[in-house]
């Protein structure tokens, strides 16, 4: 495991950017997983400026994002299928057949699973896989609990990240239960893995996640299993690790 703590977010977020970029630049053609919530935002921007810039292109790059709210109407400001439009697809040079989400308004849900591992399947190896952590130590929609899938699936949202997710939307009420996920093994699959948490909420949850047992009670936990992983953290989030790696 490669472990980055930064100063500050900014720093943070350009790191994450160069790491993309790099692959980019090496393989034009690469497969990206992608994440959504409040930790990549300043990722895809400064992914964004970049493009800008014209310092690197997304034009035979492929995407697959981890996971998508059951029910939420298409066009909802909270589908992640519109949060990436927003934060990225609009700003950059991808066209969007080459852009997956899976759609968690499919009339059969199972066979959206299916259509969508299958999709994952033709495009090979993801060779970035970019993720946020959960305070419960979910990664894509992996939810702790006794069993873990491997293959994208239906997950129940657990109340904790329905509460978490709360502030993205009206009312509580309004958070969707259910979610389209990638599962633990196309996410372990990828060549590499960049792992992003800030801020001092997730310094307790990111600890357990990179030095604890490995559980389904902490689906995180399962990363440290994989060769390459990237994490990079913020100051506030590195707490608990850096006073465990001091003794
Ligand atoms: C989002 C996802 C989730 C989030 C996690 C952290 O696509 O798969 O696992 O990465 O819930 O969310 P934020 O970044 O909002 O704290």
């Amino acid at each position: 495991m490669k472990l980055n703590i930064f100063a500050n977010q900014e720093q943070l977020h350009e790191a994450a950017a160069q790491t993309i970029i790099e692959l980019l630049r090496q393989k034009p053609d690469a497969v990206l997983g992608l994440a959504t919530g409040g930790t990549p935002v300043g990722i895809y921007e400064a992914l964004a400026a970049a493009v800008r810039r014209g310092e690197v292109s997304f034009a035979r790059a492929t995407t697959f994002n981890l996971d998508e709210y059951v029910g939420l109407p298409p066009g909802h400001p909270e589908t992640y299928r519109f949060y990436m439009e927003q934060h990225l697809f609009r700003h950059i040079d991808i066209p969007p057949e080459q852009t997956h989400i899976p759609d968690g308004n499919a009339p059969e849900l199972e066979r959206e699973c299916e259509r969508y591992e299958r999709l994952l399947e033709t495009a090979g190896r993801i060779d970035l896989m970019l993720l946020g952590l959960g305070h419960n130590g979910h990664i894509g929609f992996n939810e702790p609990g006794r069993v873990l899938h491997s293959r994208t699936h239906v997950a129940v949202l657990h109340p904790q990240t329905r509460k978490a997710n709360a502030r993205f939307f009206r009312t509580p009420e309004e958070v969707p239960t259910r979610a389209i996920t990638m599962g633990l093994g196309s996410i372990l699959k990828a060549r590499t893995i960049l792992l992003v948490v800030k801020g001092a909420d997730k310094a307790d949850i990111v600890h357990r996640a990179l030095t604890g047992p490995l559980t389904t009670e902490c689906p995180a936990s399962l990363l440290q299993l994989h060769p390459h992983l990237v994490v990079m953290l913020d100051e506030e989030a590195a707490t608990k690790i850096k006073r465990a790696a001091s003794g």
